[in-house]
């Protein structure tokens, strides 16, 4: 595999693509050989140029015959699709779709070329957690997964595995969105009882932002307080800056190096967009992403054990790095890491867009007051009710695009009463006002509740959870 750089890097149907230049490859030869006439070689020899042009701008690399591109495939993403979600714009920096109802996930599985998490696999997570799914896989929120059942099937037999998720600190209050694979990952962190491993990327924000690399240090240790608020266990848990752990670990930058190695420049083009003007910085970056995914990288947890498999939760826009990383990973003996994506949290405009600390009005911050959550949710939260109470109680409101029913979806933790709720609003039984009030009534104990903890972590714990150590493995 290693003669075939790129392997792996491809588009939305980058076997499909492979197929068509491997027969058009072989129709030239034929015409060739056979001394066909000029014009219908000329013709075969366009079109299999154009279909490199189009191999090379959807996976980033080029055609070579004999290395198809492998099931980590790797979309441009926002480009162009051919499946009709050619509107749907999901990369790390950007999500837009023109949708009311957001993203569609679905067509984003196809694309990305990931799994559904289906019935079947969180019955199976139930079976072997042997605790009620979390509401987040109750509801389809965490919706794609990559070899999960690998996961499973290995944790059935003794071996057990790691988490890894992360943050890039470009500010110091983070917002409700980010907390969603936090919570998850403490609930994984809980039922399956495994180490977790946080990166704090502040060199990354650093690379992308107008900010010094003081603050971005100094957010990461903001940022910490808000992530080890939600509960995580300091025996469990190690969370690190990048600008602290990079210069520090030998063996992670040993990774770090041997990642950057074997992806080239074409094949993050390909992936994350850069251009020729883009700093060298940003074009290396994504090997530092891609590093914690390999336990070898910690070496005071793992013991230098490079075969513990790693379990990523994440929001789908982080998905094009661990593409990257699971492209790379068997070329550098190393095994790929899994992966379970969420859906985003929306705007409070709309779920066109997730919610960003980029545009302070869109956002519900960890910060926030009650009487700031009430009134951006009076305020901002796009509605799916009608113009006038009589149009409602007569026509219903339409959950699938309201964005305080949405919320409910994440925060709610009774699925019948979410039920109920959908039925009412739908029905015309529930106002909007109501619903907002209903809402407003769940998200400000939980903010407060978080603003709670956050208080009663201290410098000194923060450093405990920062310091590298052995944890429970
Ligand atoms: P960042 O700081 O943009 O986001 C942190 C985590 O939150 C997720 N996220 C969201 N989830 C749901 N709804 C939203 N509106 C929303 N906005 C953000 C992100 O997917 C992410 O999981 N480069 C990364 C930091 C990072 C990382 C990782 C993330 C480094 N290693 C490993 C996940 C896994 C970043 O800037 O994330």
């Amino acid at each position: 595999m290693t003669d075939c750089p790129g392997d792996g890097v491809g588009a939305a149907s980058p076997m499909e693509l492979y197929e068509k230049l491997t027969a058009q490859g072989d129709k030239v030869r034929t015409l060739k050989t056979a001394k066909a006439d000029k014009a219908d070689v000329d013709a075969a020899v366009q079109l299999l140029l154009k279909l490199k042009v189009d191999y090379k701008h959807t996976t980033g690399s080029d055609y070579k015959a004999g290395c198809p591109p492998s099931e980590d495939a790797v979309v441009q993403d926002g480009g162009p699709s051919g499946d009709g979600a050619e509107e749907d714009t999901v990369d790390p920096w950007n999500v837009s779709t023109s949708s009311a109802k957001g993203v569609d996930y679905d067509k984003l599985i196809v694309r990305f070329g990931s799994s559904k998490v289906d019935q079947e696999l969180v019955d199976r997570i139930e079976k072997i957690s042997g605790q009620k799914p979390h509401r987040f896989l109750r509801r389809g929120i965490f919706f794609s997964h990559r070899d999960m059942h690998q996961v499973l099937d290995a944790y059935e037999k003794q071996k057990s595995f790691y988490l890894y998720t992360g943050r890039g600190p470009s500010s110091q209050a983070m917002h409700v969105g980010h907390l969603i694979p936090f919570i998850f990952t403490k609930w994984l962190q809980d039922v399956f009882d495994i180490p977790l491993v946080i990166q704090l990327t502040d060199d990354e924000k650093y690379l992308w932002k107008d900010l010094t690399l003081e603050d971005c240090h100094r957010f990461a240790v903001e940022n910490a307080k808000d992530i080890i608020a939600c509960g995580f266990d300091v025996n469990k848990t190690f969370i690190f800056s990048d600008l602290d752990y990079m210069g520090s670990s030998p063996d992670f930058y040993r990774n770090v190096v041997k990642i950057q190695k074997h992806v080239t420049f074409n094949q993050v083009k390909g992936i994350f967009g850069f251009t020729d003007s883009d700093c060298i910085g940003k074009i290396s970056f994504p090997a530092i992403q891609a590093a914690p995914s390999f336990s070898n990288s910690f070496p005071q947890i793992f013991k230098g054990r490079k075969d513990v498999t790693c379990l990523i939760p994440c929001a789908i826009d982080q998905d094009p790095y661990f593409r990257m990383t699971r492209d790379v990973a068997p070329r550098i003996g190393y095994p790929k890491p899994a992966l379970l994506h969420s859906t985003f949290f929306p705007a409070l405009q709309g779920a066109q867009t997730k919610m960003s600390a980029s545009d302070a009005n869109s956002s519900i911050f960890l910060t926030d007051t009650a009487k700031q959550i009430k009134n951006k949710v009076n305020k901002h939260a796009f509605s799916g009710g009608k113009d006038t109470v009589e149009e409602h109680r007569k026509h219903g409101g339409n959950p699938d695009v309201d964005v305080s029913f949405m919320y409910l979806t994440f925060f709610l933790e009774d699925d019948e009463q979410l039920e109920k709720i959908r039925q009412d609003y739908a029905s015309g039984a529930l106002l909007t006002g109501e619903l907002k009030k209903i809402l407003i009534e769940t998200l400000q104990p939980m903010i407060t509740a978080h603003q709670e903890k956050r208080k009663q972590v201290t410098e000194e714990t923060v450093k405990q959870f920062m310091t590298p150590r052995p944890l429970n493995f």
